[in-house]
Order: C-alpha cells, then structure tokens, then sequence
C-alpha cells in the first residue's frame, strides 16, 4: 500500500480534477480538492508524466468548500463540496484556458435558477450478487443510493420505490442489469429495464414491481439494440419555450428541462441576429433544436443516426406545425455531402446547427464545413470544451469565432455545456 502524501492544489482542472505536484515536481491529480487546499492524498496509480490520488483528509479547507447535499456525491462529480459562485468561476476559468488561441473575447454565462434537482433521467444499476442497488463509484462498485439531489424529486420517490421491492425479486428472475427512470415536467415517468444477457427476457412480475407509483405511464425493455414497449406507452412528451416534443424510451432529450429552454432561446436570438433562413441540423435528435426555429428560418434539414429518435422526430414535426422540416436516419459522417447534394436544398443551406456527442465532430463533418463554402454560420452546442476544442482549431482557418456562451447545463458536477457561434471568414 502506498503512504498518504501532503499536497497543495494549485488549480481545478477539467474534468474536475485537483491538480498538485509532488515534492520531485511530478504533477499530480487528486479526485477532489479547491485550489489552496492542503490534502492528505493517497496515490492510486502512477503514469510516467502524472499520478492519480483520492483525497483521504482536507488539512486547510478552501474559503468556498461547503458540506455536500448527497452522501454519494464523488460518484457523479466532486463539485458538490464546491460553493456555486465558485463552481461557476472555475468552468469558466478553465474554458478561457481551453480556448486560448481559438476566442479571447468574453464568456457570457447563461446559469440554471435550480442548482439542485434538476436532472429528468437517471439510471441506477442493481448488484444482485451483494443486493446493493444504487450509482457506480470509481472503482467500478455499486453503492446504495436511495436518492440523489440532482435529479427530479418525482424520480427518487419512484426509485425509492422500486428499490424497496427489488429485494423481492426472486433469483431466476434478476435479469435486470440497470434501471432507467425519465421524467417530465407533468409528472409523468417512464421505467426503461436494460439486460445485459441477449438469451435473457424479463418476466410479467417486473411490469407489477415497476408500476409501483401512480407517476408511472411507461415500462420499456432495453437488450442491447432492442427496445421493446411492455406496458403502457413507451415514450414522453414536455413542453419546451411553449411547443411539445415526444421523446421515446431510449431517445435522447436534454436532461435539464430549465437549462434547454433557455438555450433554445439563446439559439434563436443568434440565429435571428445572423438571419439563417435554410438550416441543416445534424445529430437532432428528436427535433428540438431545428424544429424549435419553425418560426424563424424557412427550412430545417435534420439527420439523426438513433432510429429511436426516428420514431418522435415526425410527430414533433407535426406538432410544430412546420411544413419545411425534413429528416434523414443516418449517420452525419454518410451523408453531410449527400444532403447538401440534394435539389431541393442546393445552393440554399446557409447555416448548420451542430449538436454532436461528447466525441464532438468527425472528420467528415469538419471537412463538410470547411469545404462547404456556401454555409456561412456555424451553431455548435457542445457537451465536451476538450472535443470543441479541437473542431474550432479545424475550422479556424475558414471560421472566426463570432461569440461562446457557457449554458451550466449540469450543476455540481464538472460538466461544461457551451454555445459557439461561427461565421466563415469573408
Ligand atoms: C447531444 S445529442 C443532441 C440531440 C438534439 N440536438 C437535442 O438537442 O435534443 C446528440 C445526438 O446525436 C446523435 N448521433 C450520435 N452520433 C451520430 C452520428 N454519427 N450522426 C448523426 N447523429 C448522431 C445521438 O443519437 C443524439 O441524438
């Protein structure tokens, strides 16, 4: 076992990282801790240029450590322990360091009224073997969470439900690896039941151990690819600025009803400021960002790869009332040539709308837009300032960044959401 070690933070680095050196000047990253802080850390790996540790006892605590609200909360981030003020000086400290030579100019913050129960979905995962039901710690183990501040009240109510029954659960039927709750603003919960095991199937006494809440309107299977409804239906719908979208089972929607909401306003404000009429929204998901313009622009062009997102994109069509909103299932590395080769819209998409996953953008798609002259606007929602980073120096020679917002999108944990709007170079 490695001997506990004094270390000095010098800064919160992302993702959410104290960084310290070492007597002989290696640097060292600790799971929690403030800048200032003297730590008592235990090192738990050794790398050749940086060492990892885990905070075993604050020794001067930082003027902005505050007591957490969750006894778990080193499980999703330890900013918890973090004053907010501060929590939202370090994400923007650390954008600025992340965008140097790429944007100096002013960060404005668009921040959440709620810093705490906030989030609509949440996924628990159920160690049978130990009967612990709860979130996944670093090590990989699952520990007992009964519930957690950062999610919607009405999603503890029915885990604590769920949970008190799955110690019932007899042993031919522990086939459940993970449960997914999603809520909406109404009140409404959908439980989504994932397997790990592809021969496995789940018995008629999980339909009866999920409705145990009146908020309960959905159950839905999840194996691997395949999604299947097994009681009630299998999707939600909230409404967002005023217009509603249905999101089915898996699909993705943004996690922060609040926080979407208002960046979809920032969205329109720039998208009106840079007058973008024919947009192409790739990874739309459900529709929301492009079909939350249907007022605005004259046409949205979505693609989307999650078939799921497939089945709610021409519904929230429909409700949007917007005639010129047409979509592709595919990935966007396929097809950003191909639908740009399209009549209809050649010579017409004037804006791209870029939504991607952490991974940010592939190449395909950097190339798409560098190469594409007759796009001059760029909207990059980024869940991930490190792959954002690396798209803006791609796209720096064609692209100037006109304006970034950072949208605390995740409160109290290290997450950093952001808005970039680019305008190509004359
Ligand atoms: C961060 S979400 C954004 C969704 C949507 N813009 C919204 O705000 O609700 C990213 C989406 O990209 C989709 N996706 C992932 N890889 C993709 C790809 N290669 N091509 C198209 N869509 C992809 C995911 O399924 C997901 O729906």
């Amino acid at each position: 076992m490695t001997e506990d070690i004094k270390v000095v933070v010098k800064d919160v680095v992302y993702p959410g990282k104290a960084l310290a050196k070492r007597e002989n000047g290696k640097t060292i990253f600790v799971d929690e801790g403030i800048d200032g802080e003297e730590l008592l850390v235990r090192v738990v790996r050794e790398h050749k240029t940086y060492d990892e540790a885990t905070l075993v006892r604050v020794l001067s605590p930082s003027e902005h450590r505050i007591d957490p609200r969750c006894s778990h909360y080193r499980t999703c981030s330890s900013y918890q322990i973090i004053d907010y003020d501060y929590q939202i000086r370090i994400k923007l400290r650390q954008l600025a360091n992340m965008m140097k030579g790429i944007y100096t100019q002013r960060i404005d913050s668009v921040l959440p009224n709620n810093k705490f129960d906030y989030r609509n979905k949440v996924t628990f995962h159920l160690d049978w073997e130990n009967e612990v039901f709860g979130y996944r710690d670093w090590l990989g183990n699952v520990i007992e969470v009964d519930s957690c501040h950062l999610v919607m009240p009405i999603l503890n109510r029915v885990w604590r439900r769920i949970k008190d029954r799955l110690i019932k659960v007899g042993p031919q039927h522990r086939v459940v690896s993970d449960i997914t709750l999603r809520a909406n603003r109404s009140g409404e919960v959908l439980v989504l039941l994932h397997i790990d095991n592809p021969k496995e199937e789940i018995s008629e006494d999980w339909i009866e151990l999920s409705c145990c809440d009146k908020a309960v309107v959905g159950i839905v299977r999840i194996k691997g690819k395949s999604v299947k409804g097994i009681w009630g239906q299998d999707y939600l719908e909230e409404v967002l600025n005023g217009k509603t979208y249905r999101f089915h089972s898996s699909a993705f929607f943004q996690v922060n009803y609040e926080m979407a909401e208002k960046a979809l306003s920032l969205l329109k404000k720039e998208v009106i400021e840079e007058d973008s009429r024919v947009v192409l929204d790739l990874f739309c998901g459900v529709g929301l960002l492009g079909l939350s313009l249907s007022d605005t622009v004259r046409w949205v062009y979505g693609v989307e790869s999650d078939s799921v997102c497939g089945k709610s994109l021409p519904i929230n069509a429909d409700y949007s009332g917007f005639g010129n909103f047409s979509y592709k299932i595919a990935s966007s590395s396929d097809v950003v040539w191909e639908v740009f080769e399209d009549n209809t819209l050649k010579k017409k998409i004037d804006s791209v709308i870029v939504d991607p996953p952490r991974r940010g953008l592939s190449k395909s798609v950097r190339e798409f837009l560098r190469k594409n002259s007759k796009i001059k606007k760029v909207f990059y929602l980024s869940c991930d300032p490190m792959t954002l980073r690396r798209d803006l120096l791609y796209l720096k020679p064609v692209y100037k960044v006109k304006k970034m917002y950072f949208l605390d999108f995740f409160p109290q944990t290290y997450h950093i959401e952001t808005l970039t709007v680019l305008l190509r170079r004359k």
